[in-house]
């Protein structure tokens, strides 16, 4: 059973499936746009906020956690097994480090991560609070990024590294064409059901 219609997100776009053994918690952080899939054995706290766009990808395994900020812009994905965390606790301070402990002997960091337009982070990574993925960016497999990443840029590796330059031109244009076909003229998506009925309706008339 698809979830995504039965908790109470703060806002939720048109075909998006939440497969039935994601776990949400504090939903009512989060808002979704269109065409959003979310596998299953996913887990997504709501932290601050979260901000899912539209055409994003979450792939089994993956988990964000940490109570703070994340944006995931459209196009954008996650692939299987990823750990995204969005705080993190004092690690190298003069303090006391885990939830079971009351603040003040623990001193938790709520930060943000965003991960930009068309950006995509490889199996298995680990994104570190505060990081910013740039657009277009490529997270290869079982990297840990712990600084942002640039545009169109590709990375891999403990700590994530430049590999090379992503080709931006084609995505792009491929976006624009995906948007003039699925968009209508005010800008709203179309919905599969409705793109349906017009294929029907054009094959009638
Ligand atoms: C990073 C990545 C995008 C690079 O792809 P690519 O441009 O085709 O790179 P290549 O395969 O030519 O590899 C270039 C070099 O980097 C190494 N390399 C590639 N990806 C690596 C990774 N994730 N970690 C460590 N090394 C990696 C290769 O072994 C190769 O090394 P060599 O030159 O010594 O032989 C890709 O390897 C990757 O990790 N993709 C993520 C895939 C994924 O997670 N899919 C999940 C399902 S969607």
């Amino acid at each position: 059973m698809n979830q995504a219609y039965s908790l109470p997100f703060v806002t939720i776009g048109k075909d998006v499936t939440i497969w039935p053994l994601a776990k949400i918690v504090m939903p009512n952080r989060i808002s979704i746009g269109d065409s959003v899939i979310i596998d299953d054995f996913v887990f997504i706290m709501g932290g601050v906020a979260t901000r899912i766009g539209s055409f994003v990808h979450i792939g089994s395994f993956t988990s964000i956690t940490g109570g703070g900020e994340l944006i995931l812009e459209d196009f954008s994905g996650i692939s299987g097994g990823v750990r995204v965390y969005t705080g993190n606790e004092d690690y190298t301070g003069g303090c006391m480090t885990n939830p079971t402990v009351p603040e003040p002997f623990r001193k938790p960091v709520r930060s943000s991560v965003v991960i930009k337009k068309h950006a995509i982070v490889g199996a298995n990574s680990v994104i570190l609070p505060g990081v910013v993925i740039g657009e277009g960016a490529v997270v290869g497999a079982n990297s840990l990024v712990t600084k942002d990443c640039k545009p169109w840029t590709v990375y891999f590796g403990s700590p994530a590294k430049e590999l090379k330059r992503r080709k931006m031109e084609i995505i792009l244009d491929l976006e624009e064409k995906l948007r003039e076909t699925l968009y209508d003229s005010q800008g709203c998506y179309i919905s599969q059901t409705i793109r349906e009925q017009n294929k029907l309706t054009d094959g009638i008339q």
